[in-house]
């Protein structure tokens, strides 16, 4: 081992000295919808793990297909109910096969109860919904889940839905790395093998409220695939508009090409990142007319593989890289030549700030 390396402890919140610093120490405001797993991942009879800043969330689907996300923590011996099993709409512990519903209440238990009601016990549950092939929860104040808008997505639903492609990725780093490698194209070296924007120069850049706006003069989907089919015609491919809009980000080209990345802080290092593409200007290559939606089905499955997981895998070892160097001297500043970077890490910092030191009734009246 080098004694050159400087291995100082990684600043928390508190104790962080510069914006960097605590950016990368702050979490995500709970007070918002995130997502959690692709819904397939969680059929009925199904339970798995999940986590929002440490806190373990065993989400399961009952046999009814209602889904149920509550503590992962049996009130008994504090055992995972991840480790149990879904019977008919509850989750069964492990251990003494305490069984709860999707409310978090113990609906009964598997052995005698030596005289004592379990009439009052129960753990924590979280608001939970089904959108867009994605299960969300609430991981804040339950009550106020009602009151913050999950995302729209319009094109996603209806009739005639867009072709769509949904990834996700286990990432360990700090949630704002990945924020900071979506809407930052000056990384297009990185992806040159694909080309999925060139030449990008940023246009706009515009804070207001909970989002930074960012345009970028760019060639979009020049790729030796992807250009092909795009349909030139009716998409604008010169230019984006991204928005890291709190705690989501988005971008749209011309209308017809746009995605979300939907982030779920799984502690202050890890990150599991949600991908959804979608376009409305496929065609068929060579013959140029818009593809029928079967084959689009299967466009979008090849992409997925063969273009859009591996380019964000390309993403995912850069901030995982990242994420390392800052662990092993977090002290050490870098240079940073994007102004929008300043602005992303200013807002995490903000709207965390902010939860801290909000009760509970003050965002009530604030959403
Ligand atoms: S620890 Fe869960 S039932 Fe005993
Ligand atoms: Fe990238």
């Amino acid at each position: 081992m080098s004694g050159s390396i400087i291995n100082r402890a990684v600043p928390d919140f508190e104790q962080a000295r510069t914006r960097r610093q605590m950016t990368r120490a702050a979490g995500l405001d709970p007070n918002h919808w995130y997502a959690v797993a692709h819904a397939s991942r969680v059929r009925p009879g199904k339970v798995m793990e999940t986590r929002f800043l440490d806190r373990s969330i065993a989400v399961f689907r009952g046999a009814d297909g209602v889904l149920g996300a509550i503590e992962n923590r049996c009130a008994h011996r504090h055992v995972k109910l991840s480790l149990g099993e879904v019977k008919g709409c509850n989750l069964v512990c492990a251990y003494h096969g305490w069984a709860y519903n999707t409310s978090g209440r113990l609906a009964s238990v598997a052995h005698e109860t030596f005289g004592k009601s379990i009439e009052r016990i129960r753990v924590a549950s979280f608001p939970v919904r089904e959108r867009y092939g994605l299960i969300w929860l609430f991981p804040g104040d339950p009550t106020l889940a009602d009151l913050v808008p999950m995302p729209e997505i319009p094109e996603l639903e209806g009739p005639a839905p867009w072709a769509s492609v949904a990834v996700d990725f286990v990432w360990a780093a700090h949630h704002s790395l990945i924020i900071e490698n979506v809407s930052d194209f000056s990384h297009a070296h990185l992806h040159r093998k694909y080309r999925p924007f060139n030449d990008a120069k940023l246009t706009d850049l515009e804070t207001s409220g909970t989002q930074v706006r960012l345009s970028y003069d760019v060639l979009v989907g020049d790729g030796r695939f992807s250009r092909h089919f795009v349909d030139r015609s009716r998409v604008k491919v010169d230019r984006m508009d991204l928005c890291f809009d709190y705690p989501y980000q988005w971008s749209d080209t011309g209308g017809r090409i746009k995605h979300w990345c939907f982030l779920l802080p799984l502690d202050v290092r890890t990150t599991h990142a949600f991908f959804l593409f979608y376009f409305d200007a496929v065609q068929v290559p060579l013959l140029r007319r818009p593809m029928p939606r079967g084959l689009q089905r299967q466009l979008m499955r090849a992409a997925r593989r063969l273009l859009i997981r591996p380019l964000l895998a390309q993403d995912g070892r850069m901030v995982e890289a990242e994420q390392q160097a800052y662990e092993r001297d977090p002290h050490v500043a870098g240079y940073e030549l994007n102004p929008a970077v300043a602005e992303f890490q200013k807002l995490i910092v903000r709207q965390w700030r902010r939860h801290l030191a909000a009760p509970a009734d003050a965002v009530r009246e604030a959403v």
